[in-house]
Order: C-alpha cells, then sequence, then structure tokens
C-alpha cells in the first residue's frame, strides 16, 4: 500500500538521548473515560505537577484535536478509530522525542484502545481509566452535551446510544466520585512519576 516512502527514523537523535537529555523516561499515559469524566481537567493538572516537578509533559485533547488534526472526524465508530489512529500516531512521534504524553480521549472501545497501544508498543504505553458514572458525568453535563443527546438533537453520544466499554485492566484508576481532582491529580502524578522518573528506574534495576 505505501509506495515510494523512505523513513529516516535510523539517522535522528536517539530517543535514548533525548530521554538523557529531558532526564525522564518518555511514556504515553492513555486517560479513557465518558465524556464530562474529568479527563482533560486532571490530565491538565498532571502536565502542571510534572512540570512542577522538573519533567517535561504535554497534553494531547480531544476537543482541541478534533478541532484540528481531527476536524473531518464524525462520531461514529468508523471515525472514532480514525481518530485514535491519528492521535496514537501523533503520540508516537512525542514519545520518540522523550516526551512524557498525557492523551486525553473518550477512546471508548477495547478495540479502540489496542489499537493505540499497538501503534504506541505496549512497553510505553500505560492506561488510566477515568472511572466516573455515567449519572455523574449527566448530572455535571459541564458542556450541556448530555442534555442535548438526551433530546436527540446529538446522535451517538457515548454512553446514550453510542457504547463504552471500560477497560479491563488498567495500569490506574481513579474513582473521582469519592475523590476531587486534587487527590486525583496527585495520585496519577505519583503513578507517572513512578514510570518516567529515571532515579526510580535505576532503582528497580538495582533491587
Ligand atoms: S473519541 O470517542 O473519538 O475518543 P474524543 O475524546 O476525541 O472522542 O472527543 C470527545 C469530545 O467530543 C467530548 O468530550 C465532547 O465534548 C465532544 N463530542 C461531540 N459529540 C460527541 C459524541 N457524539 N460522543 C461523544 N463525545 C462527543
Amino acid at each position: 500500500m505505501i509506495k515510494n516512502i523512505h523513513p529516516i527514523f535510523n539517522q535522528l537523535i536517539s530517543r535514548e538521548k533525548r530521554q538523557h537529555f529531558l532526564n525522564q523516561q518518555s511514556s504515553v499515559f492513555w486517560f479513557t473515560g465518558l465524556s464530562g469524566s474529568g479527563k482533560s481537567t486532571i490530565a491538565q493538572g498532571v502536565e502542571k505537577a510534572l512540570f512542577n516537578n522538573g519533567f517535561f509533559a504535554q497534553v494531547i485533547d480531544g476537543d482541541n484535536i478534533r478541532s484540528g488534526l481531527c476536524n473531518n472526524l464524525s462520531f461514529s465508530i468508523e471515525d472514532r478509530e480514525e481518530n485514535i489512529r491519528r492521535i496514537a500516531e501523533v503520540a508516537k512521534l512525542y514519545l520518540d522525542s522523550g516526551i512524557i504524553t498525557l492523551c486525553s480521549f473518550i477512546s471508548p472501545t477495547r478495540k479502540i484502545r489496542h489499537l493505540a497501544k499497538k501503534i504506541i508498543g505496549s512497553d510505553d504505553f500505560y492506561e488510566i481509566f477515568v472511572n466516573t458514572p455515567l449519572d455523574l458525568c449527566e448530572q455535571r453535563d459541564v458542556k450541556g452535551l448530555y442534555k442535548k443527546a438526551r433530546a436527540g438533537e446529538i446522535k451517538g453520544f457515548t454512553g446514550i446510544d453510542s457504547p463504552y466499554e471500560p477497560p479491563v485492566d488498567p495500569g490506574l484508576t481513579l474513582y473521582t466520585q469519592k475523590q476531587s481532582v486534587e487527590e486525583s491529580v496527585f495520585i496519577a502524578t505519583q503513578y507517572i512519576t513512578e514510570q518516567v522518573s529515571l532515579e526510580s528506574k535505576a532503582k528497580k534495576q538495582q533491587q
């Protein structure tokens, strides 16, 4: 299918060198959950916390990507798959640049998240489930989208008339019903730091 294309990956500065430069292990942290579950708010809080602790992290978020890179895609299952495929490819570029990448997308099905994991590589992919029940997301309805979906003004809305399959074995689950945004940010930052800190990596290797 791909003809006359000659990628030059081997001439780039290596990921190892970039990681060393940034003093961190780059990885992708994939936040999944319903619309309004708090994914992006938490991911942004984590980005800030990591930055304040000397790490270089970047959030890639659904509403932003869908207003640019993926603005030609709908919310059909096929287009959501294409959305996630493009994002995973972008995340992989970030990963190779040594960046800690925080992806915040509904990514509603196991198949879609599996695709992301496959593109990024299972060693560098960590799934974080923002486990906020549908009734709470709907009650909050920060963007007013659940109301529109219930009124039939939006078709194929996740959790209403389009499926959301919770992760089977996520690396971390955040129970936002029981904990504040600050607590979720703190827990996620701790978990991520454990994976990206070269010091914790060295300690693990010594053990
Ligand atoms: S995904 O399913 O393809 O992963 P993505 O995370 O990019 O979705 O975008 C989700 C955001 O798009 C939601 O937070 C919401 O603001 C908006 N949105 C608009 N229409 C829909 C819809 N039908 N289902 C879910 N989210 C929608």
